[in-house]
């Protein structure tokens, strides 16, 4: 794929702007939260987007918010009517977040777009660079809200979740002046896009041990989430025997255990991981027995066999449990994402501009999930990683050095000048 604009050089991504843009974006956290918390919804989170959006429009942007809540700023190319280039991420973050999952993408992506604005270089197609609505899973139980809702996946019944507090997402997203009466509107259309494009940090240690700046991503591991229930009885903690006890806690405790085995389970040599991130317990006082619990669990993998096996040992295991204990347990899909293959000629063209640029491409499989993972419905879809120091992400010690951003900058730059021009 080579691009027709070899002659001419847009300048470079500048890494002091980059990195004085992440930590500006890191001032807004939501008070008495651990790390650098900025989750959907929240004020912190509605404030700093008025940020993203001045950001957007001083690179040269014109700006606009669909019906729920992405920020999509357009720089025209020299024919409007060729289907867009389209590069994003998020910038909400997980409780206790970091400063760069999510951020990377989209302050590289508006560097990228500002870096050919103020240079003598258009490119072909229209270049659309994007912040997704809340990427994050939140307290509706739902990711991924902003691609979900350009590709037609988000839909009515998703407007009926409802928080702990029984406000429903439809509702918040209200509140927030967006409009989920009209999803429609804010999907875009099979085919219509050129490719998607996002440069995100890998949240994991692959690049750090192999010694190398760039990653291709070869493909998205699908996730597996589910909500388990356990109803118990409460009694007395000092008078009631223990055979006679129907401790909603204990049953969660094996389901704990259970799930670690589950996700330690490499049989037929394909991996994956299963976590019991969330877990809920009431009455939750010292001297009362347990009489429910709540446990969020999911499994992750890039081998679909593997998820299909390790979701029925998980349901296996919760009707045995429920046998045992002579509970009431009930298992809840709330989202089954399949694992996603990046485009073959994306991580081509990639490789190669990440080489162009002075980087030494490394190929890997992300174990995280992005907003990537649904835009690749309908576009080629290719992911750019940058290290993550020590392999740590969703936790404030979260980090990447300044000039690793600026060099996963240079490289969607050029992958952004030669996409452009690429019959795909
Ligand atoms: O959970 C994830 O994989 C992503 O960071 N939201
Ligand atoms: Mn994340
Ligand atoms: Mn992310």
């Amino acid at each position: 794929m080579s691009s027709s604009l070899v002659s001419a050089s847009p300048g470079e991504p500048s890494e002091t702007r980059l990195w004085a843009a992440l930590m500006r974006l890191a001032e807004f956290v939501e008070p008495g939260q651990a790390g650098w918390t900025r989750r959907v919804f929240s004020c912190a989170y509605m404030e700093s987007r008025a940020l993203v959006r001045t950001m957007m429009e001083e690179a040269g942007l014109a700006v606009t918010q669909d019906p729920v809540g992405n920020l999509i700023g357009r720089l025209g190319g020299r024919d409007p009517a060729l289907p867009p280039l389209v590069v994003g991420s998020h910038t909400d973050t997980v409780s206790g977040g970091g400063r760069f999952d999510g951020m990377v993408g989209v302050v590289a992506a508006i560097e990228v777009a500002r870096t050919l604005a103020t240079s003598s270089i258009s490119l072909r197609r229209p270049l659309w660079i994007v912040d997704f609505l809340g990427e994050e899973p939140n307290r509706f139980g739902l990711s991924c809200l902003g691609s979900r809702a350009v590709t037609g996946h988000l839909t009515e019944q998703h407007m009926d979740l409802i928080d702990d507090a029984g406000l429903s997402l439809g509702e918040e997203l209200r509140r927030a002046g967006w409009r989920p009466d009209d999803l429609g509107s804010a999907r875009w259309q099979g085919g219509s896009l050129h490719a998607y494009l996002e440069l995100h940090i890998e949240q994991g240690a692959q690049l750090e041990r192999a010694g190398r700046q760039i990653g291709i991503v070869t493909a998205i591991a699908g996730i597996s989430r589910a909500r388990i229930d356990i109803e118990g009885r409460a009694d007395h903690a000092g008078t009631t025997p223990m055979e006679l006890r129907l401790d909603a806690l204990q049953a969660a405790a094996e389901i704990v255990l259970a799930t670690d085995a589950i996700g330690r389970d490499q049989e037929g040599g394909e991996e994956g991981v299963a976590t019991v991130g969330r877990l809920l317990v009431e009455p939750n006082v010292t001297n009362v027995i347990p009489a429910r619990a709540q446990l969020g669990v999911e499994l992750r993998s890039i081998a679909p066999r593997w998820l299909e096996q390790r979701s029925r040992d998980l349901e296996l295991l919760v009707d045995r449990v429920a046998r045992e204990r002579r509970l009431v347990l009930t298992l809840e899909w709330l989202s089954t994402e399949p694992p996603v293959r990046c485009d073959g000629r994306l991580r081509r063209a990639m490789g190669r501009a990440a080489s162009q640029v002075g980087a030494d491409p490394f190929e890997l499989p992300s174990g995280a999930s992005h907003d990537a993972a649904h835009i690749a419905r309908i576009a080629p879809m290719g992911m750019l990683f940058i290290p993550s120091r020590g392999g740590r992400s969703h936790c404030p010690e979260e980090w990447s050095e300044p000039a690793e951003v600026a060099l996963g900058a240079r490289s969607l730059l050029q992958t952004v000048l030669d996409v452009d021009a690429a019959q795909l």
